[in-house]
């Protein structure tokens, strides 16, 4: 599912980040293009709260006890 029009980014695209450890948002904004004055809406960097969210859901599982 698409959450940003102007950069074709995917909820997916964004869970990869969080995998990776990116989790942050500024670095979030800049692998994502976000920072991109020129050629985005503005919309998403004012909501990157949401990013964020999704990429902190992905990273938290990522580091979640192993059962042993
Ligand atoms: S829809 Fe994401 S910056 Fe425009």
């Amino acid at each position: 599912m698409y959450i940003c029009i102007c950069k074709g980014i995917k909820e997916s695209d964004v869970r990869e980040l969080g995998q990776a450890g990116i989790t942050c948002p500024k670095k979030l904004a800049e692998s994502l293009g976000l920072d991109d004055k020129k050629n985005c809406c503005g919309r998403c960097i004012k909501n990157i709260s949401k990013f964020v969210a999704l990429a902190e859901e992905e990273a938290s599982c990522q580091h979640s006890p192993m059962m042993s």
